[in-house]
């Protein structure tokens, strides 16, 4: 109880990032009894979507949805002064883990040499490939160990979103609104404008105080 009491947002992303995976598997069978063998369930697709279609769709919503929300941590920041490095790191490996996922997918259905049949595949193949060391690196012991590296590696991840946004750009799916709000979030990291508004926060606490 302790645990999920001082931890309570890192359980909550976890739950959060865990949940829909479920969605997923009601989208496959997954028969044991001669090995491994998955095969797509039937009419699983929602909105004339067929199944495959369909797993594509969560799997990538959801890693977009994971990537534009970790970028939003230090604009979050910047405006309301609460950050917490634990939330921080559990959204960044659950941007890594639907990603994965979602790049697992297409592998199984359509192989992985497919990836390099489309434009839009490689930019997202090359934002799999930043995710890799991201993802293995989340954690305290490599920020100790990476020191100021540590900042250089993961600002690779503005490259990550520029690269699926391209991605579901050129496939003509939702991308505008998860653009619009890392955006907005550059706009707020401009140092000009970064320190104005810190400052700003900095005095009405202590006008309030
Ligand atoms: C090797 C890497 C990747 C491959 C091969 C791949 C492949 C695909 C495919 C086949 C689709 C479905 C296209 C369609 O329905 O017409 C798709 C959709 C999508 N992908 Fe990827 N993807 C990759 C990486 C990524 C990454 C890194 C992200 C985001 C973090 C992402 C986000 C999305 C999104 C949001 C959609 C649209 C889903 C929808 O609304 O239907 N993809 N991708």
């Amino acid at each position: 109880m302790d645990f999920i009491k001082r931890n309570y947002g890192w359980v909550i992303v976890a739950i959060l990032a865990i949940l829909p995976m479920f969605v997923i598997f009601s989208m496959v069978n997954i028969d044991l009894s001669n090995g491994l063998s998955i095969s797509l369930a039937e009419g699983a697709g929602e909105g004339g979507r067929t199944t495959l279609e369909m797993l594509y769709h969560v799997s990538g919503e959801f890693a977009i949805r994971w990537m534009t929300a970790v970028l939003t941590c230090t604009p979050f920041f910047i405006l309301f002064g609460v950050t917490n490095l634990f939330v921080r790191q559990a959204m960044g490996i659950a941007t890594a883990v639907w990603s994965f996922l979602h790049f697992a997918i297409f592998i199984w259905a359509e192989g992985f040499l497919e990836t390099f049949a489309q434009f839009n595949y490689i930019a997202g193949f090359i934002a799999i490939l930043i995710l890799i060391p991201l993802f293995f690196t989340s954690n305290r012991r490599s920020m100790k160990l990476l020191k100021t590296n540590w900042k250089k590696l993961q600002s690779f991840a503005y490259a990550a979103i520029f690269l699926s946004l391209l991605h579901v750009a050129i496939l003509e799916k939702t991308w505008m609104i998860y653009a619009v709000i890392v955006g907005v979030g550059f706009i707020l990291r401009i140092p000009f404008i970064k320190e104005k508004l810190i400052a700003r926060r900095k005095g009405r606490r202590t006008s309030i105080n």
